[in-house]
């Protein structure tokens, strides 16, 4: 189902491996996603954490991994739901603790029950835990709980964990520059993802309600297997193009507007996002065309801007300089373009950043800012480009005709050794690109 080697031979096993290496003298737990009730017996679907993802391939909820590095016999350790027959007529097959061992490649495995009982005596020798807190609540009183008893150990036996520090620095960090597997994967979740912008495009026209191209999305991705959406997609017909995240999906496209569909498939856990705006009936307005131009360039300068050793900031202060030079020639604003921009007035119309790093979350892990200076961009990171400009059809201080007009076009990037590659491309964005392509 994913491109992602078995579990318990393949990358799996190598991220714990790496992960350990910087954690050596601690330990570190990693709980699954919670699950969350929808509706009297249903439940939301279920998607596993990405970080219990990332170092152990499995995914099933009601887990616990554990890493002990320096442990003698049992460096990794899975508690997991039990084996139960009667409970896997309803939902399926679990790994139960054999599979946790055989296809996970744990050194031991324990139900979930033995927590309580077991936990304790894994982390005695380490120094500090590793965990990150927020997810899941249930995790994180256990974990609390789990300190409050070794704070007492502590004292009567001068050695335990003392400290919770959040792995982020490290796995994160690591999530960030993808490897070439991970490479290969996440341009499949991007492939994915323009066929079914592609589908999308290709039934656009006046009367088409934004559920019907929603369902072009989920019907290609799901034939190309991706399991589900990276997020809930956005396909924002006319004046519902100015919200950012609209996602009810219910209205009709009228004559004459523009659909702005955001979208990206989810494939072996990684996201595609990509942006297009396209005209209802296959042509741009003048006034569409003149916004659209203007992202557009936006857009080719902040890809442009790409590179290694460049700021991660670099892309954004691009597409804000000629997306505020734009407004003002175009009249929606007034004044000195650095003055405009000093006073982010061009947040009116621009109000979102330009990129986020795309990985397995689709707004992925990974600092942006180190020490006071922006990030250096490295090969194997991945980021989006994504300037738009959204003009409310309430703002009384622009010209009518340009009121209620949303525009955003997004690709997703990756920086490679001497430069970047676009890994969208294949969709087309340029004005006669789109129009031609609509035409047939
Ligand atoms: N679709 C969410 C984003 O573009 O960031
Ligand atoms: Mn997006
Ligand atoms: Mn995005």
């Amino acid at each position: 189902m994913t491109a992602t080697p078995s579990a318990s031979t393949g990358a799996f096993k190598e991220r714990r491996e790496e992960f350990m290496k910087g954690i050596q003298g601690g330990a570190a737990l990693f709980a699954s996603a919670p699950t969350a009730v929808r509706n009297m017996d249903v439940e939301f679907e279920y998607r596993q954490d990405s970080d219990l993802y990332y170092l152990t391939g499995f995914e099933e909820p009601s887990c616990l991994a554990v890493l002990v590095p320096d442990h003698p016999q049992h460096r990794f350790v899975m508690f997991v739901q039990p084996r139960d027959d009667s409970a896997e007529v309803w939902t399926g097959k679990r790994a139960g603790v054999e599979g946790a061992i055989s296809d996970y490649g744990a050194d031991a495995a324990f139900t979930i029950d033995k927590l309580d009982q077991e936990l304790p005596g894994l982390l005695a020798k380490a120094d500090r835990i590793y965990y990150r807190f927020g997810a899941n609540s249930d995790a994180d009183s256990r974990v609390v709980r789990l300190m409050r008893y070794f704070q007492r150990e502590r004292q009567r036996k001068g050695a335990g964990p003392a400290a919770v520090i959040d792995p982020a620095g490290l796995l994160h960090e690591a999530r960030l520059v993808k490897s070439a597997s991970e490479l290969e994967t996440l341009r499949r979740a991007v492939d994915i993802t323009c066929k079914g912008h592609a589908a999308a495009r290709s039934v656009i026209k006046p009367g088409v309600y934004e559920y019907e191209i929603d369902a072009e999305l989920r019907y290609v991705y799901a034939k190309y297997g991706s399991p589900r959406h990276a997020f809930p997609p956005i396909v924002a017909s006319g004046v519902n193009s100015t919200t950012l995240h609209y996602t009810s999906n219910r209205r009709q496209l009228q004559k004459g507007e523009l659909l702005l569909i955001d979208s990206g498939a989810e494939y072996g856990y990684f996201a595609g996002d990509v942006t297009r705006t396209y005209p209802a009936d296959g042509v741009f307005s003048k006034e569409q065309a003149e916004l659209y131009e203007l992202v557009l360039a936006a857009e080719e300068a902040g890809i442009e801007a790409v590179r290694p050793g460049a700021r991660f900031v670099d892309p954004h202060n691009r597409a804000v300089q000629i997306l505020t030079e734009g407004l003002v020639r175009l009249g929606l604003l007034k004044g000195e373009v650095s003055s405009l921009i000093e006073k982010e007035e061009f947040k009116r119309f621009y109000m979102h950043r330009t990129s986020h790093w795309l990985g397995m979350d689709v707004h992925d892990v990974g600092m942006y800012t180190i020490g006071d200076e922006s990030r250096k961009l490295e090969p194997g990171m991945v980021l989006t480009i994504e300037p738009g400009l959204y003009v409310s059809a309430y703002d009384q201080q622009v010209e009518p005709r340009y009121r209620g007009i949303g525009i955003r076009i997004e690709d997703d990037v990756l920086v490679t050794a001497d430069g970047r590659d676009v890994l969208s491309s294949g969709l087309p964005r340029a004005i006669s690109d789109i129009e031609r392509t609509m035409r047939v």
